[in-house]
């Protein structure tokens, strides 16, 4: 069967088509650069794009895949957690077409369909697994012991990770979004110029915190007496280590209690290369296996949704018209 993914819960207006033999049979998205001069996103504008956006890319998805529209055998769409404006607008335009279509229509947890993006590398999700969960709104440890059961076991106590990237690359200038900002200018950095803090690490809890480290950035550059290119660098790095530190040691202590085999990156900081790589070389030291999405299916994007809906789809489920969106809530178990 082939699924149509729709993802509108942020500033991505991203859609696909996928079919479990095959893969991904095409995959559009359409950025929404406008939110770049407020350092950070508008909702109201947000869900004015994704107005404006959705029926072009749709358009254009079918057109370069070849796909007809009465091919779509089914619809997944993001319904939450997420901006409950922009979620509307996905959700009412999954609505209208499923019923011009005739097909089904589920609405997909956004941070399953973060988990589920690994599927989209090859391979179906190995279980038992531990998960973390990186992205702008999320800092979560879930164990999965099968596709549809979601143990949430980890949780930041304030902002997420993905936050404080952001936040950070704002404070040093450095623009929107701020993971990748900062990883660019991390590489041209001392990652041990200047001891950040690593909150909660040597708790006795899978717990995170990172707002004191925004706030340990902020003294550090206001003591500053001027911020040079290099010493930009140096605090991006030193503040991508420390937040590294933390959600490697605390995923590998979580992933050893639970006694998992297979340890999974997931969601927009899941794209960051330093945690992946010292995330898959402490995983693979204590012979668990590593995984992490494509890099493209690491922030927000409608192929995930299309991979998580298909999940449902098969398993009978139908939400019809009467689907609803909310703004947050954590994965629950469906099987
Ligand atoms: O999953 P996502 O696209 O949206 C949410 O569901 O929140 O994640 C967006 C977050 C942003 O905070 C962004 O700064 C962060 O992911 N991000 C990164 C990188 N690319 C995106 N953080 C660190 N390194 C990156 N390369
Ligand atoms: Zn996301």
């Amino acid at each position: 069967m082939i699924v149509l993914g729709i993802e509108t819960s942020c500033d991505d207006t991203s859609l696909a088509l996928y079919e479990r033999e095959r893969g991904i049979l095409a995959h559009l998205t359409a950025n929404q650069l406008v939110h770049e001069k407020y350092g950070g996103i508008v909702p109201e504008i947000a869900s004015r794009a994704h107005l404006k956006n959705l029926l072009p890319v749709f358009n254009a998805l079918v057109e370069d895949s070849g796909v007809g529209p009465n091919d779509i055998g089914g619809i997944g769409v993001s319904n939450g957690p997420g901006l409950i404006g922009s979620l509307l607008v996905g959700v009412s335009f999954a609505k209208a077409l499923a019923f011009a279509l005739g097909c089904p229509l589920v609405g997909v947890h956004h941070i399953e369909a973060h988990i589920l993006a690994n599927e989209l590398a090859g391979a179906p999700l190995g279980t038992p697994a531990l998960v973390l969960v990186v992205s702008g709104g999320h800092t979560c440890l879930y164990r999965v012991d099968t596709i549809g059961k979601y143990e949430l076991v980890g949780n930041t106590r304030d902002d997420a990770a993905g936050e404080a990237f952001d936040k950070i690359a704002k404070l040093l200038g450095l623009g929107f979004p701020g993971g990748p900002v900062i990883e660019k200018a991390a590489r041209s950095g001392d990652p041990t110029a200047i001891e950040f803090p690593r909150a909660m690490l040597h708790q006795d809890n899978f717990d995170f915190s990172f707002s004191g480290l925004k706030t340990a950035v902020r003294l550090h550059v206001e003591g500053l007496p001027k911020l040079t290119h290099q010493r930009i660098s140096d605090v991006a790095a030193s503040a991508q280590e420390a937040i590294v530190d933390v959600l490697v040691q605390k995923t590998v202590a979580c992933a050893e209690e639970h006694d998992v085999r297979h340890v999974y990156l997931a969601g927009g900081v899941a794209a960051n290369g330093a945690l992946r790589e010292r995330m898959r070389v402490d995983v693979e030291e204590r012979s668990m296996t590593y995984h992490a999405p494509l890099i493209q299916y690491c922030t927000d994007n409608g192929a995930m949704v299309a991979c998580a809906a298909d999940r449902h789809l098969a398993a009978g489920r139908n939400d019809g018209t009467g689907l609803d969106v909310f703004a947050r809530g954590y994965v629950s178990s469906w099987v």
